[in-house]
């Protein structure tokens, strides 16, 4: 029986969520959406439970993601000892059916590809992958002292972002970023508009380690940008958004070689093991990462499936 979340059972929810609730960090993020109804523009959520003998042995959401919303997002987990018997296929079932109601727009979810079930359950129901996200750690004293040329910077200047030229605003920079982030994932999952405020808020918000955003500047112009961010643990900084302008793409590759070898060698002198997450939509950061020693994790796979025809 799927009946939706309802604050009535709130202790059995939660002791299902202890049980489905992964190590992994990223899968653990779509196991933790689930909850009360949510309403209005960018926050639609429902959550249903599955239920079997009064017991709960599954859970499920649909939801709109603030900063992506041109597909429905899904998430389900079925309690292990009730998988394999149609559990997460009634619950996918009837999430489907309430993005539906709701309108037309497609729908995505997100497995690691070793995960064979959230694979299987997707692709049955029609889900095709759309985009790969690798994502590993480097540690940057273990690499090569000789790696100077392939950073070489190639005419671009790199500052440190508190360094940068007086006619580079903050907000400039984050409006920089936008338009890269936007361009990055156009073809594939669709940024909504972002105001000004929310701009400086994403970009150079709370988890930028600002000296060590660093700025590729062709004279006073931005070209690109690179820059760690603080990482999961004490020892540990993440890769955080890396791009080119507009009207820089094709220097992409040398833009990005400089600011990112300047992100190595701020990790490096901190002692410090980075972590690092590319879609492949991003070719040239994928490319540059390609020749670096990544320890990579098991992909992370976005799925989608078209909504009903509108025709
Ligand atoms: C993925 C998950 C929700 C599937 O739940 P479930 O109730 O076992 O799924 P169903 O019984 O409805 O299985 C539907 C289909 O999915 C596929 N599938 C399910 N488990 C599978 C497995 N271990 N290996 C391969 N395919 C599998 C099969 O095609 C299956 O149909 P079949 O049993 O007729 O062959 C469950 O394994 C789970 O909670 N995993 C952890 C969380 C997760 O990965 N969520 C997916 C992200 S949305």
């Amino acid at each position: 029986m799927i009946v939706p979340w309802s604050d009535a059972h709130p202790h059995e929810i939660a002791r299902l969520l202890d049980v489905v609730r992964p190590d992994d960090p990223l899968a653990r993020v779509l196991a933790d959406v689930h909850g009360p109804d949510r309403d209005g523009d960018g926050r639609f959520r429902r959550s249903l439970v599955a239920a079997r003998a009064d017991r709960i042995v599954g859970v499920g959401t649909v939801w709109e993601a603030d900063l992506h919303p041109a597909r429905w997002r899904l998430s389900i987990q079925v309690h292990p000892s009730a998988r394999r018997e149609g559990v997460g296929t009634a619950l996918l079932n009837v999430l489907l059916a309430l993005g539906t109601a709701r309108d037309h727009r497609p729908f995505q979810a997100a497995t690691r590809a070793d995960n064979a079930a959230g694979m299987g359950l997707l692709r049955r129901q029609a889900f095709a992958p759309l985009m790969r996200t690798r994502i590993g750690r480097l540690d940057p004293a273990a690499m090569a002292a000789d790696d100077g040329d392939r950073f070489d910077a190639m005419g671009y200047r790199v500052v440190a972002f508190p360094d940068r030229p007086v006619v580079v605003s903050a907000q400039s920079v984050a409006d920089i970023h936008a338009e890269a982030y936007a361009r990055s994932h156009a073809t594939w999952n669709p940024v909504r508009p972002l105001d000004a405020a929310e701009r400086i808020d994403l970009f150079l918000g709370d988890d930028l380690i600002p000296d060590a955003l660093f700025l590729a500047l062709a004279g006073d112009e931005v070209a690109g940008f690179g820059s760690l961010r603080a990482g999961a643990g004490p020892g540990d900084v993440d890769l955080g958004w890396v791009g080119v302008a507009t009207g820089h793409e094709d220097r992409a590759k040398s833009i990005i070689s400089a600011v990112v070898g300047r992100c190595l060698d701020r990790a490096r002198r901190d002692g410090m093991v980075m972590s690092v997450e590319v879609d492949d939509a991003d070719l040239a950061v994928s490319a540059l990462l390609d020749t670096l020693p990544i320890g990579w994790e098991p992909d992370w796979l976005a799925f989608a499936r078209p909504g009903p025809p509108t025709g």
